[in-house]
């Protein structure tokens, strides 16, 4: 193998140049050209998009800074459709021109699906990505009770989600976190930390709203910032609950802080923050977020009492505060466990093509006491599911991270 092409797909993370620096300093010591393809697969559909030389003379472009965040190659969240015959055919000819006899995708399930229209026309490897740490891989484990749906029908009153029987049956599934999430979740447990300190000088309740589409690991990995409570998709939100646990803590320590995930749902699975109807003596109010949401319930339930009559000068709107920790989540410099994982994958995504695998998945799990690195054939994967979806927590994984404050 001569020429390898890589791109990145779907929402940035800090340590995707890290896995592009990984795979070019393996395709170094292997002497094979890498081709930069910029802005993922929109861009190879766009002829005006140039392509870039990652390793002439098989030496690495000063630009490319592992420790930098982002992607020196841009992203974009187009992805192509197995059915549409034109564009896959638009596809592999650039390639093809550009002379690229192997393609590595930086990127999550979105990317994954994209790669499947492409990957019969040419090797293609996945090095995951994802600060969301959903990829449908990850945990071995059996249905995650939070996939249950109510059914009438059934006798048990539930049943499991379509995706969540087809993950079950499938030996293949690993164990590992996606490159980008751990530095994720630095950010917000440090942004837990930090809001502590101010909710606790003005004895206030703080409700903080990190990222993760419908998956709660990265709101459940705060809880390295010792939050009070938190929120996740995978458990249905009651707001009753939540008011009771909050009345609960305020009554030891004066102040609380929450974290909840942007996915929360309600009993019916309704995204819980998405458009949130509260009635008020005025008529119907429209929150939305998350953390918005939950602001709102606990004014209303406990506003009044626990802020305005006590604390005449601070408004209950005040004194519980929400905030987005939003883009800085994906921003900035990946830390160094995100860094040595992604470049390691991005090194072994080289190794896999160059084996001649095809349609495959680099993976690095922990086990037995040391780093394993694994290629997780996708057309298995895709024969069976048809598409690969995003995976939420499992119940054992949840009840394990539990903890409750001292
Ligand atoms: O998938 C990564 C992610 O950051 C999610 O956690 C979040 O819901 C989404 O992307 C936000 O995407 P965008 O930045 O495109 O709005």
């Amino acid at each position: 193998m001569k020429r390898i092409g890589i791109l990145t797909a779907g929402g940035d993370t800090p340590a995707l140049n890290a896995t592009i620096a990984g795979a070019v300093e393996r395709a170094n010591q292997l002497r094979i050209e890498v081709i930069g393809l910029i802005k993922g697969y929109s861009g190879l559909l766009n002829p005006e998009v140039p392509h870039v030389h990652l390793n002439p003379l098989f030496q690495s472009i000063p630009e490319l800074d592992a420790a930098r965040g982002g992607t020196i190659l841009g992203a974009s969240r187009d992805y192509v459709s197995a059915d549409d015959r034109e564009t896959i055919e638009r596809v592999v000819s650039r390639l093809n021109r550009l002379g690229v006899e192997g393609l590595i995708c930086i990127g999550g399930d979105g990317t994954l699906n994209g790669m499947q229209a492409i990957c019969e026309s040419l090797p293609t490897v996945l090095a995951p990505k994802t600060i969301d740490n959903d990829l449908g891989l990850n945990y071995a484990d059996e249905p995650s009770e939070f996939s249950r749906v109510p059914d009438e029908q059934s006798p048990k009153g539930y049943r499991y989600t379509k995706a969540e029987e087809r993950r079950f049956e499938l030996e293949e599934m690993v164990n590992f976190a996606t490159p980008g999430y751990a530095t994720s979740v630095f950010v917000a447990a440090q942004n837990v930390q930090r809001i502590r300190t101010t909710a606790e000088s003005h004895r206030r309740i703080a409700v903080i709203e990190v990222m993760g589409r419908d998956c709660g690991m990265i709101a459940l990995g705060t809880a390295f910032g010792q939050p009070d409570m938190i929120l996740v998709p995978e458990v249905p939100v009651d707001p009753e609950a939540v008011v009771t646990r909050v009345l609960e803590i305020l009554d030891c320590q004066k102040h609380a802080v929450i974290c909840v995930s942007e996915g929360i749902k309600d009993a019916q699975g309704h995204n819980f923050g998405a458009v949130r109807t509260v009635k008020d003596p005025a008529g119907n109010i429209q929150y939305s977020g998350a953390a918005e949401a939950v602001k709102q319930i606990l004014v209303e339930q406990i506003g009044d009492a626990f802020f305005t009559r006590k604390r005449r000068n601070e408004s209950a709107d005040a004194a519980i505060f929400c905030r987005k920790i939003g883009h800085t989540q994906r921003g900035g410099r990946p830390i160094r466990f995100d860094r040595f994982q992604a470049s390691q994958l991005g090194g072994e995504a080289v190794d896999l093509l160059v084996e001649g695998r095809h349609n495959y998945v680099a993976t690095l799990q922990y086990r037995d006491g040391g780093f394993v690195h694994e290629g997780i054939d996708a057309s298995r994967l895709r024969d069976r599911w048809g598409v690969i979806h995003a995976r939420p927590l499992s119940r054992s994984f949840y009840d394990e991270a539990r903890f409750r404050p001292s």
